[in-house]
């Protein structure tokens, strides 16, 4: 039998990750400049964080979890979202009572057993955000604007749409909720069997239905935003205002219903045209109720989560032209004297910054040249019997096609400037090395 992967997992292979770097780099970056931190929780968690968490009568709770019985017998399951497990990882080391507001990020891979297709995944990337402590609209506006500024950065925000609404709180939305069940039991026979179900059980959904009957006769149900109580009606008159303030644009759809049960008050998703069926491309919303319902001090909280194959899907129609590996130097060489040479040269330039490469295999000089090209890189040096005697290498320019005789020692200084692309990853590796 032939070894392959599990239906709905995907392989990211080289040529693609840079891409995937760079979106990641954008994000930690306005992250970052927002004040949020990262923090890494476990891919698996006890099945009841994510059962009480996303709701018992979630299409992800219900279908979707992957869940398996632990040795000991203890319900495990891979976690479907992230914002559950941050949500226990800051009750469990009390971070409420370090600082009265947390801002965490994450980046990971999610498992869900949806029906795979064009950006639809069973094991999937999501880059999310979570803000804890704050109440104020302000914070949703600035989760929100931050989650903009990320798609304009990344250079997609052309294809996108920012809708917005809020869903109520447990004062205004059981009011409503009774509202939805006299409207669809008075109209019973036009619903699927599955809203037939969620008729009972979580009615708000029925919003959220695709079948054409369903979807048809929601055109006149009640709106959520008509019935949200004062505080709440406030709450996200506020949260329109300070988006406008700083030019936001965002259209409000009230039929906004999310899949997730935690959510109150401000809800948001960023969909696009451009990927056919699976259109969200990120969404969150207010939990204000999530902290306190799995056991810690009443929070109020905010998020949102993207998702990262939808994004890169969008970045390779905007920018089309491969994100390849940069390599500066490339060392070709001939004899074995040349290769020792070789290989000391390419270590102190990788020890300053310098991206290099070269072969191992002896082959010949014309082979050897061949890979410098299709490496892309931007010079070559060039070590034979001649040059090694004079202390001597050729450096070739690829790009103008130009070539010296330059000594050892000149190598680096000749390429620092030249190569400083690498001299910007600014990171402890390259400064200690620089250092030593
Ligand atoms: P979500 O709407 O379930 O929210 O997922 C967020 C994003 O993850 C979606 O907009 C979509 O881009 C991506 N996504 C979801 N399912 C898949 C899939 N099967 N394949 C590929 N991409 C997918 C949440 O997960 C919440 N935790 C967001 C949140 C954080 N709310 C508050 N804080």
């Amino acid at each position: 039998m032939q070894i392959k992967s599990i239906r709905g997992f995907n392989d990211i292979l080289p040529d693609k990750i840079k891409r995937w770097h760079h979106i990641e780099s954008t994000a930690k970056e306005i992250l970052e400049l927002y004040g949020f931190s990262e923090i890494r929780t476990p891919v698996i968690e006890f099945t009841d964080i994510f059962a009480r968490s996303l709701g018992t009568t979630t299409d992800i709770v219900e279908k979707e979890m992957y869940t398996f019985t632990d040795r000991d017998g203890s319900s495990l399951t891979l976690r479907p979202e992230g914002t559950a497990g941050v949500v226990r990882a800051y009750i469990e080391h009390a971070l409420y009572s370090i600082s009265p507001i947390w801002k965490l990020y994450y980046m990971g891979m999610m498992f869900r057993h949806e029906r795979p297709q064009k950006g639809r995944y069973r094991g999937f990337y999501q880059i999310g955000a979570e803000l804890f402590g704050s109440k104020d609209p302000f914070s949703d506006a600035e989760v929100i604007t931050m989650l903009w500024r990320f798609f304009e950065a990344i250079g997609i925000s052309n294809y996108l749409t920012l809708e917005i609404s809020s869903i109520g709180d447990d004062r205004c939305r059981p009011l409503y909720r009774s509202k939805l069940i006299e409207f669809f039991s008075s109209r019973k026979d036009t619903l699927c069997r599955d809203c037939l179900r969620r008729l009972q059980q979580n009615p708000i959904r029925i919003l959220d239905c695709k079948q054409e009957g369903c979807k048809q006769l929601t055109q006149d149900a009640p709106s959520i935003l008509d019935n949200l109580c004062k505080e709440c009606s406030e709450h996200f008159e506020s949260v329109q205002k300070n988006l406008q303030n700083i030019g936001i644009n965002f259209a409000i759809n009230p039929r906004i219903v999310r899949g997730l049960d935690y959510y109150t008050r401000t809800v948001f998703e960023v969909t696009t045209k451009e990927l056919g069926a699976q259109n969200a491309v990120g969404a969150g919303g207010r939990y204000d109720k999530l902290v306190e319902e799995l056991g810690g001090p009443p929070t109020p909280a905010i998020g949102f989560a993207i998702g990262m194959e939808r994004v890169v899907l969008l970045h390779e129609k905007a920018f089309p032209e491969d994100f390849k590996k940069q390599v500066d130097v490339f060392i070709a060489y001939i004899g074995s004297e040349a290769k020792k040479k070789a290989f000391l040269i390419a270590d102190q330039l990788r020890r300053n910054s310098i991206a290099t490469e070269l072969d191992y295999e002896d082959r010949s000089l014309k082979s050897q040249l061949k890979r410098a090209d299709k490496l892309g890189a931007r010079f070559t040096i060039i070590i034979g019997e001649d040059e090694l005697k004079q202390d001597k290498v050729k450096l070739r320019n690829m790009k103008e096609s130009t070539e010296e005789e330059i000594k050892f020692e000149d190598i680096f200084p000749k390429l620092k400037n030249t190569c400083s692309h690498l001299s910007n990853t600014t990171s402890d590796f390259h400064r200690n090395q620089k250092a030593l």
